[in-house]
């Protein structure tokens, strides 16, 4: 059933990739297999010592999607052995992770130790996933009850932060918590996104970052990464909360509406596909950058499949197709060992800096980046169920 896709997709491949080419019938297989087949996302880092990271906890979100519907061991192996490299038999999350550090980063890989807890029984994905949880009870909060981003940053919210710790909050309180009304009531508090626009990076409550803005507090520009992360939190968590978890369905698909038009309508009008600094179009240096775009297709698909989001008139949906026939045709290479590689991921985007436009147009930009190549998966996943 899985590769049977639309005629869309296959009629994309045909155009895009020659016949000849070894390579699975799906982008989403190819995307997955090709990450594998470079050990990327395994918990290990370059120099083979143990990384509790986000990216890799996207991938495994991504992994396990297609783990549900190929039914391919090879997938559920893999994100085990990825754990398995950053959780000590007796539960201990170990490698890079400073609990008292606070980050939110570390935290994305946390869905999956609840996943292999659920799969598997084995107590120690529960003793791992119960020291995020608890890392997030003692998470500074912003008056407000949006978490830090980290200890070091006084009172800043980011968007990026959203997808590592409220994702987690959600699965851990829908995988045992589920009848805590407090807990729902706190699963998302990010207070400050402004939805008359496009969210702005971070915000900073107390208004004293070098970044933030004296009168609201946000951060200069709008990084197209960094809204990505906001848009697949969005949809993700409204898919795990429960009918009740209070106000927190209603906040989110409110939050979501009003977003989703915005990011269709931010679309560079040539291209399809979004500059850098979304705020900045067209300005010397900026460039259309591949993992926001990938994270848009995943989440406004996924809203609009889920029924979040009533795209009546289709443009959602079609501008979303657009934005990946060009990410195919620019941004996917197949490599000669049958493998495909993913380019223009920016390496990074920080408000551990000014945050203004020259920070963002002059990080380094990465060949097979696993922030876009893992949403790249997600979002072939959404293209391939349409
Ligand atoms: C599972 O996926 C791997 C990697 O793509 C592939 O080599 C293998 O043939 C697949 N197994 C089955 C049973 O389809
Ligand atoms: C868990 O196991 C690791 C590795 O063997 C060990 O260093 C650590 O002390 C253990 N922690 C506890 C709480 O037993
Ligand atoms: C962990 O984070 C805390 C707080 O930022 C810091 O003081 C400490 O040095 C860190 N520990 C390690 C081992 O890096
Ligand atoms: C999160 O926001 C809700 C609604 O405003 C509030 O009731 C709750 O106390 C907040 N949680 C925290 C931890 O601040
Ligand atoms: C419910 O969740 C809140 C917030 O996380 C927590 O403080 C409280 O202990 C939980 N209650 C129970 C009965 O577990
Ligand atoms: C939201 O942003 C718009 C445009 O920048 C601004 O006019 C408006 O005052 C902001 N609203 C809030 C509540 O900050």
């Amino acid at each position: 059933m899985f590769l049977q896709a639309g005629s869309f997709v296959q009629l994309l491949t045909l155009a895009i990739i020659p016949v000849a080419q070894a390579r699975p019938q799906s982008y989403a297989i190819w995307a997955a297999d090709s990450a594998i087949a470079r050990g990327q996302g395994n918990g290990l880092g370059s120099t083979g010592a143990p990384v509790v990271s986000y990216e890799h906890g996207e991938f495994q979100w991504g992994l396990r999607l297609l783990y549900e519907l190929t039914g391919n061991q090879t997938y559920f192996n893999y994100i085990q052995a990825g754990v398995d490299n950053i959780v000590f038999p007796n539960g201990t999350v170990h490698g890079d992770y400073n609990f008292t550090a606070f980050s939110q980063d570390p935290i994305r890989t946390g869905p999956t130790f609840i996943y292999l807890f659920q799969k598997t029984g084995q107590a120690k994905y529960k003793t791992a996933a119960n020291t995020f949880r608890s890392q997030l009870d003692g998470q500074p909060r912003t008056a407000q009850g949006q978490f830090w981003h980290k200890l070091i940053y006084f009172n800043q919210g980011w968007l990026d932060g959203i997808y590592m710790g409220e994702v987690f909050y959600t699965a851990y309180t829908n995988a045992f918590d589920a009848n805590n009304a407090t807990a729902w009531g706190c699963a998302f508090n990010s207070t400050a996104p402004n939805n008359t626009g496009l969210m702005y990076h971070g915000y900073d409550f107390s208004h004293t970052a070098v970044w933030a803005s004296p009168d609201r507090g946000h951060s200069p520009e709008v990084w197209d990464r960094a809204l990505g992360w906001y848009a697949m939190a969005l949809v993700d968590v409204l898919e795990m909360a429960p009918p009740n978890s209070g106000a927190l369905k209603p906040t989110l698909l409110k939050i979501l509406n009003v977003l989703a038009p915005k990011i269709r309508d931010a679309a560079d009008p040539a291209s399809g596909v979004w500059w850098l600094v979304i705020t900045q179009p067209g300005r010397a240096q900026n460039y259309f950058e591949s993992s926001g775009a990938v994270m848009y297709i995943y989440a406004l698909l996924k809203a609009v499949r889920l029924g979040y989001v009533v795209d009546g008139d289709g443009s959602i949906v079609a501008a979303m197709k657009r934005a990946y026939v060009y990410a195919v045709a620019n941004w996917v290479v197949p490599n000669s060992d049958g493998t495909m590689g993913w380019k223009n991921t920016v390496s990074v985007g920080s408000l551990s800096t000014t945050g203004d436009y020259n920070y963002y147009v002059s990080q380094t930009v990465d060949l097979n980046d696993l922030k876009g190549l893992a949403a790249f998966l997600l979002a072939s996943l959404e293209i391939e169920k349409l």
